[in-house]
């Protein structure tokens, strides 16, 4: 049995209030005996390098944490503050294998927009690390939903160009789930036949437009999702902290 725990959505500004909410999640999760932590992007609100400073700090975790950018995130001082690389603009496509279970966290971001799409080049890297792992499991993570959740906030700024990721998929079976975050809300649907899960956002909640008019609850606590994998199977457990 593996598990996972996944945050999203931090939103990191520099400021005291957002960092005690995810150091809230962290310290948590920290004390969890969790084969990986992974963070599906939006970590720091408008990709300053100090505010990857307080993202290095605050991820700081005993277990191997996997993340990938959000359209918040900025690729050069991701790069440079958050992973101790050198600056580069091209998509952060990162790959793992963790207790025998492959994960690819994908860089669905498009530099200056808000809405997501795969380039060329992750699909071909997707495409080629899956083939190299036919024997699964493996899970897929990228910041934007590929689908429609219901909030129109949302869903006018989600993954666009699906068809190509629904595609690959098909071609391996051996992926069990796909993760996202971007959402800030705790939910579970399908995409191309898979378990699709969306990550609660650490800094608020976003509602949906029957619960309440103002779609943002910042006083919401921040959340996490547990993923326990077992026999090929996932099963999510959302948290709050
Ligand atoms: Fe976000
Ligand atoms: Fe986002």
């Amino acid at each position: 049995m593996t598990v996972f725990a996944q945050l999203s959505d931090l939103h990191l500004d520099g400021g005291e209030h957002r960092l005690e909410r995810a150091r809230r999640v962290m310290a948590r999760l920290n004390a969890m005996p969790l084969d990986a932590v992974l963070v599906t992007g939006d970590i720091a609100d408008h990709g300053d390098p100090a505010e990857y400073a307080q993202a290095r700090e605050v991820l700081e975790s005993p277990h191997p944490v996997l993340m990938c950018p959000g359209n918040h995130d900025v690729r050069e001082p991701y790069r440079e503050v958050l992973l101790g690389e050198a600056p580069a603009a091209a998509p952060i496509d990162r790959v793992e294998r963790v207790a025998g279970v492959l994960v690819a966290m994908c860089d669905s971001t498009v530099p200056g927009e808000d809405h997501g799409s795969l380039s060329e080049g992750t699909l071909a890297w997707l495409d080629r690390v899956l083939g190299e792992h036919r024997a699964g499991p493996a899970i897929v993570c990228m910041h934007h939903p590929p689908v429609p959740l219901g909030i129109p906030y949302v869903d006018e700024i989600r993954l666009f160009g699906e068809e190509g990721l629904a595609g690959l998929l098909a071609r391996h079976p051996q992926v069990v789930a796909v993760l996202t975050g971007h959402a800030h809300t705790p939910a579970a649907t399908t995409f191309a036949g898979l378990p699709l899960v969306v990550a609660p956002g650490v800094v608020s909640t976003l509602r949906l437009p029957a619960e309440a008019a103002e779609v943002i609850d910042p006083a919401a606590p921040p959340g996490a999702a547990l993923h326990v994998l077992d026999a090929g199977r996932l099963t999510t457990h959302f948290r709050t902290f």
